[in-house]
């Protein structure tokens, strides 16, 4: 059905319906570019991508596999350009090399896939007459961090004992990053990226001989033998029996200056470790920043760091060696939620409480500041090295799979994707709550939450569910309070980010509702607050991430295309984005109007 063009201001387009198809499919009127595919070079001396003749230093100076997240940073003195930040979440062996054998990589397709991952900058370019956006290779700012570069591990954990390896036994330098999911972006200029999933990367946690070694670890997620990847057969840091240390050194927020093509990336200890999915900061009114976080798990936690230190303004060199000291110092906190309806009335269908809403309030438990814990039993760096843990001891509420959590630059509100987890209710797992009101949960939901007074670095917060996503004709879904025969159906939000009207954009991961992911804008105030509009869909097998959404451009990272069970580079599932017999590259897409006006108005 067809519906005008009257949503909210900046989300007036004709919505996308719902699709299978193998292309990035926008609104009427709006047109799209590729800026950027996988192995497109971006260094100085990096050859053109050709899939049948990869080596590990051509991927070294080309841009990285599987982009997730995204953010333009200005570029003065440079008209129409802007610094694109991307990271690399993980590489896809058998869509990437003609014959692959699982049971057997070759040390060469080790080697590519380590210079796959890891994070990539580099100035693009935007056409004057429309929104098309492109990169410019070879720019002095571009850069590759790949799964070999050096990394400084920096904060109240760095150097301890639990961050030492025979490589290096100060426990501060770390070679490369692994599992970037998504991040954020800092009022003072630089990018923040989430190491998310690294427990797949490390092998032999059972043979590992020290029992409580091995609980922290599988409280990691790290079990078993082999790794599907069988990087520890070319590197012994990934076989856990012989270096148990080098796991902790993952897991962390790493911070970025995109400005500074020599500085060296931090791993910034302080913001704990998990399988951190994302890291959004918000400025006190003293402005300190507050960074918001998320443990990409089935029953794991939400998080916030509270930086002791104020944020200084300008672009001075003083100014800009203070702030990247800022997320080196604070309390790091984690949330426990109670529901205000009788729990009698959460009966895990999604049926709304006697009240009317899923809410209630919350508090902040502080876990460590500085050097000091306040975990009984744990020192501040085993909080650091071991938040899931830490969290575990004071009670924080096991939530659906908290992924992006975004402040809103306009109400300072804060929004929780929390994805799904059809294990809620399970046997021997934790049932419905207020906060996860359905069991078997697969569409999962959108919490907002609102500190005491407005204030970020406040212990307290009212909460409520703002979506409980799926098919709107579904009675066990909600959209704000608004009539859901006009909505769009959304199903596994992962991404948020906001556009300058305040309006939430929601991108999705494993949509359960049979077609594919997509790229959604809600209004969060205002008569059509909850009126889920859909602005794009993604193809075949892939993921939508790293949603931007500028004035007149959006942009977002088509992760893992054609990443469907049996599909290989000689079987592809998708023909996306150079078409028929051509690889299947994740890539960065710009969409704009084409009558050149903002988005949306
Ligand atoms: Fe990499 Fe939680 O998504
Ligand atoms: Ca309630
Ligand atoms: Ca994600
Ligand atoms: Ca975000």
């Amino acid at each position: 059905k067809s519906r005008p063009l009257d949503g909210a201001r900046g989300l007036r387009f004709a919505p996308v319906a719902p699709n299978t198809a193998d292309k990035v499919t926008v609104p009427a009127g709006y047109e799209q570019n590729i800026v950027i595919r996988w192995g497109d070079p971006i260094l100085r001396g990096a050859p053109a991508f050709d899939p049948e003749k990869q080596s590990a230093k051509a991927q070294a100076g080309q841009f990285g596999y599987n982009n997730d997240f995204l953010v333009l940073l200005p570029l003065k003195g440079e008209r129409g350009r802007q610094v694109l930040f991307a990271n690399h979440e993980y590489t896809d062996e058998q869509l990437m090399f003609p014959g692959y054998d699982p049971a057997n990589p070759t040390r060469e397709q080790v080697e590519i896939a380590w210079a796959a991952h890891g994070l990539s900058v580099v100035v693009v370019e935007e056409d004057r007459r429309t929104g098309k956006l492109t990169a410019v290779p070879r720019h002095h700012l571009n850069r590759r961090f790949t799964a070999t570069t050096e990394f400084r591990l920096t904060g109240p954990a760095a150097g301890s004992d639990l961050l030492k390896t025979s490589a290096d036994p100060t426990g501060t330098r770390v070679l490369g990053t692994l599992n970037n999911c998504a991040g954020g972006s800092t009022p003072w200029g630089t990018a923040l990226s989430a190491e998310e999933n690294f427990n797949q990367y490390f092998a032999n946690a059972a043979s590992v001989t020290d029992a409580d070694t091995r609980a922290k670890l599988a409280r990691y997620g790290m079990t078993g033998g082999a790794t599907e990847r069988k990087w520890e057969r070319f590197d012994e840091r990934f076989d856990l029996a012989k270096e148990p240390n080098e796991a902790n050194r993952f897991g962390w927020i790493v911070e970025v200056d995109p400005y500074d093509p020599d500085s060296v990336p931090r791993k910034r200890t302080a913001l704990g470790r998990f399988k951190h999915e994302a890291a959004q900061p918000r400025l006190t009114a003293d402005g300190r920043p507050v960074v918001y976080m998320g443990d990409d798990e089935r029953f794991d936690y939400l998080y916030k760091f509270v930086s002791s230190k104020a944020m200084m303004k300008g672009d001075s060199r003083r100014a800009r060696e203070h702030n990247l000291t800022l997320l080196d110092e604070g309390t790091l906190y984690v949330a426990k939620l109670t529901g205000d309806s009788p729990a009698a009335q959460i009966d895990g269908s999604g049926k709304l409480p006697n009240d009317g809403e899923f809410d209630g309030s919350g508090v902040w438990i502080p876990l460590a500041t500085g050097d000091t814990s306040h975990v009984p039993g744990m020192t501040a760096e085993e909080v650091y090295v071991h938040t899931r843990i830490a969290a575990d001891k004071v009670g924080a509420t096991k939530m659906d799979r908290p992924e992006d959590v975004e402040p809103s630059p306009r109400t300072g509100r804060v929004y929780v994707a929390l994805t799904n987890n059809t294990q809620r209710g399970a046997a021997g797992k934790a049932g419905a709550d207020e906060a996860n009101p359905r069991n078997g949960n697969k569409h999962g939901h959108v919490l907002e939450l609102a500190e005491h007074w407005d204030d970020p670095a406040a212990d307290g917060f009212a909460w409520r569910l703002f979506l409980v996503c799926g098919d709107p004709e579904d009675p066990a879904t909600y959209f704000g309070g608004f009539p859901k025969d006009q909505v769009s159906p959304i199903s596994c939000p992962d991404n948020l980010t906001f556009d300058d009207y305040g309006n939430l954009w929601i991108s999705t991961d494993g949509n359960a509702l049979g077609t594919h992911d997509g790229l959604f804008g809600v209004a969060t105030a205002g008569e059509r607050r909850g009126e889920v509009r859909q602005f794009l869909t993604v193809p075949t097998g892939a993921e939508t991430c790293g949603p931007l959404v500028q004035d007149r451009r959006v942009l977002v990272a088509v992760q893992h295309p054609g990443e469907v069970d049996g599909a290989s580079y000689e079987k592809p599932a998708s023909a996306w984005p150079d078409g028929q017999g051509k690889a299947v590259r994740p890539s960065v897409v710009a969409v704009w109007r084409r009558d050149g006006r903002n988005i949306g108005v």
